[in-house]
């Protein structure tokens, strides 16, 4: 089975490394529901440098070092850093691979993390990058796939939202091909998936998914699971642009009734107004445990990833 080196992309993944990393995840999860004190990454030192805001992402890599017996220190801001002065990308990863044994990079540039795994001695997992990468949020949503629903294969995902700019999105929409899913992606015109990763998974794994811009059961034949992202609105040249298609799409429980109750709706968070708050009580809303699978996969992560297994 592949060892993992780092952790950059979901391309570098296949489909029996997805499903390792599950399993352990699974382990990783049984272990702190029994409330086990773990010791994995003891004596182990993590950073978490993040170039842009997280709340999330870098509290949950945090909440797993401890878990596994390690520790952590990070920035979320590079203000108060040498960055403000000056200092380049690379001379702080190299700094941060002298003082720790991981590190957890989130950046607004496309292939920063790349950059950093190839800087870097210790391994480097990347927090997203831009609007390309997210493989750590898409191992959680596979692992709350898995966990609601079983084989994530039989699946049909309805991918929707600001598909244009998500990463988390383009990053699942590449897992779930390799899982041959099926996918529907839904979203409004110019907000689209880019024509070239449906290009690429067509080509690489024989999947093409269906288009939809509405939320309509007629648009959307009876999915499984609904994957909403908001409006990135930090990637628009235009933010006039980005508030008037935040009215695009919102999940509310009358919308909801026109589709299976067996219907799960995940969400990478942070929500702003694409899923109404009367939601969050009802069953199909699995969002906020979602999150909370965040700890366990990136257990198993750090576990993989320090301990070379
Ligand atoms: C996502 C991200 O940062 O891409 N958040 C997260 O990591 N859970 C989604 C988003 O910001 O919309």
């Amino acid at each position: 089975m592949t060892k993992i080196n780092d952790v950059i992309s979901v391309r570098d993944f296949n489909v029996d490394t997805i499903e390792k990393i599950l399993n352990h995840a699974n382990k990783m999860h049984e272990a702190l529901n029994a409330k086990k004190p773990l010791e994995n990454a003891k004596g182990r030192l993590m950073a978490t440098l993040f170039f842009e805001p997280s709340t999330r992402t870098r509290y949950s890599f945090e909440t797993a070092i401890k878990r596994l017996g390690g520790d952590t220190w990070g920035f979320s801001s590079t203000e108060g850093t040498s960055v403000k002065k000056g200092e380049s990308f690379i001379d702080t990863i190299r700094m941060a691979d002298q003082y720790v044994d991981i590190i957890v990079v989130r950046h607004p540039r496309e292939g920063a993390a790349r950059l950093a795994a190839k800087v870097a001695e210790v391994p480097v997992i990347n927090g997203g990058d831009g609007g390309n990468q997210h493989p750590t949020q898409t191992l959680l949503d596979l692992f709350t796939i898995k966990h609601y629903k079983n084989d994530i294969s039989k699946q049909h995902v309805a991918l929707i939202g600001d598909l244009k700019h998500g990463r988390t999105t383009r990053s699942l929409f590449y897992a779930l091909s390799m899982y041959g899913a099926e996918i529907t992606l839904v979203s409004p015109p110019g907000l689209q998936m880019s024509p070239e990763l449906v290009e690429e998974v067509k080509e690489q794994f024989d999947v093409t998914p269906n288009m939809a811009t509405e939320l309509d059961p007629n648009q959307i034949d009876d999915p499984d699971v609904f994957y909403v992202i908001r409006i990135q609105v930090e990637r628009f040249a235009d933010p006039l642009e980005a508030k008037r298609l935040e009215a695009a799409y919102r999940i509310t429980p009358e919308l909801l009734s026109r589709f299976s109750k067996n219907l799960i709706v995940m969400h990478p968070l942070p929500r702003v107004n694409e899923i109404d708050p009367a939601v969050d009580a009802l069953p199909q809303a699995v969002y906020f445990k979602q999150a909370g699978f965040g700890v366990p996969v990136r257990m198993a992560l750090i576990d993989l990833l320090l301990n070379k297994k």
